[in-house]
């Protein structure tokens, strides 16, 4: 079925709340619909979007915002596969209640499925394509349906060729992800260990390879997908808004990284500001460094700064919110100028934003 509405507001529809309006809003809910639109027809240009968890609409869109609402879901032994308006969060949920191992690492990330593969999605030492098997979409260029092997995507740090020279041609219309019975915990990245062990669920002594979960008698039994799914659940939200409540896009920058020269002349700054023994969190990426971008708004103070109804989120920096409910995208780009041009002249770092502008 094909829906459409015209000058339509967006404002429920992407998680910044930001209260614009497209030319036209469709939602197509089966595979066909999209042979039968009529493209030459609809006002340009055609937005692809999915849970509006990753966009921040900087003014009304003159064009056509198409939402791929289709929503089957089929399980096989090794991997599942999930219409591209499947809520991604859902799919981690069953596949946890199912006892199966892949996404846990990705639980609570907002969005839909089809969005998941372009975006990259990435948590706790785990990414999207480190699980994708398959991707299906619709081609604009060709008119057909075709599947493309993600080894094929460009995937790197939250990108991937659809945000880049495969823009506009191709409309994911369903993901397969690879599920599995073996377990595979992924407990190094991000506290998820420590969150385990503070609750007793990973004895400290326990084995990185074999972690295994303390029960009521003090004996041992497995840990499953599950308890990973609850840590994350539990770490996310204490630092990171609860979307319902707040707008927001998640983190709205990328985590630069840096040569180790740059990242020496980062330590004696950081250094000066904090003391000679002060440690700079980083992670080592190749011959490179990925320094967290929250921490460096965090030490240039702009924790809780606001501009009109956006703020810097005071328990995760990275995340820039619609704290009064009616903030403006002006006060959003206000906000995040700011910080990118504070951070230029204290570490020599241009911080890109994570989040798409349209
Ligand atoms: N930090 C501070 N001050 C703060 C907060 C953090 O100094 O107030 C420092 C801490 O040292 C901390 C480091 O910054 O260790 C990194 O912070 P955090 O782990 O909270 O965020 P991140 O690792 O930079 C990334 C992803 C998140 C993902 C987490 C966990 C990006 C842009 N963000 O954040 O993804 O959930 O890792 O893997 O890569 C998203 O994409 O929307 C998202 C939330």
């Amino acid at each position: 079925m094909i829906t459409k509405h015209a000058h339509f507001d967006l404002s429920t529809r992407n998680t910044f709340r930001m209260r614009v309006r497209c030319a036209l809003f469709v939602e197509v809910s089966a595979e066909e619909d999209l042979l039968s639109l009529d493209w030459d027809a609809l006002p340009q240009p055609v937005l692809v979007m999915g849970g509006g968890s990753n966009l921040l609409f900087t003014k009304d869109f003159p064009g056509t915002v198409l939402h791929v609402g289709i929503c089957h879901s089929e399980r096989s032994e090794e991997s599942w596969t999930l219409g591209a308006g499947v809520v991604f969060d859902d799919f981690c949920a069953w596949a946890a209640s199912e006892g199966l191992w892949g996404p846990e690492n990705l639980s609570l990330i907002p969005g839909e499925c089809g969005a998941s593969a372009v975006q990259n999605i990435g948590a706790y030492g785990v990414e999207a394509k480190d699980i994708l098997t398959d991707i299906r979409a619709y081609d604009r260029v060709e008119g057909r349906f075709v599947h493309i092997d993600p080894a094929t995507c460009g995937y790197g740090y939250r990108t991937s060729r659809f945000k880049t020279e495969w823009k506009g041609r191709y409309i994911i219309t369903a993901v397969t992800y690879r599920v599995s019975c073996t377990p595979q915990p992924k407990l190094d990245y991000g506290g998820v260990r420590k969150a385990l062990e503070d609750s007793g669920k990973v004895l400290p002594s326990a084995s990185l390879r074999d972690p295994v979960r303390a029960n009521a008698s003090g004996s041992t039994l497995p840990l499953s997908p599950k308890d990973i799914r609850d840590a994350i659940i539990g770490i996310r939200n204490q630092k990171l808004p609860a979307v319902e409540e707040m707008g927001s896009a998640g983190s709205f920058f990328c985590n630069p990284v840096i040569s180790r020269e740059h990242f020496r002349r980062i330590v004696e700054t950081a250094r000066k500001d904090n003391g000679p023994d002060y440690e700079v969190p980083h992670y080592e990426v190749g011959d490179q460094v990925k320094v967290p971008a929250a921490w460096m708004i965090d030490q240039c103070g702009f924790k809780g700064a606001r501009s009109g109804g956006a703020q810097v989120y005071p328990k995760q920096p990275l995340v820039i919110v619609n704290a009064s409910g009616n903030a403006s995208p002006q006060e959003v780009i206000g906000l995040e100028q700011q910080i990118i041009q504070t951070i230029e002249r204290k570490y020599g770092i241009t911080l890109h934003p994570e989040v798409e502008h349209v």
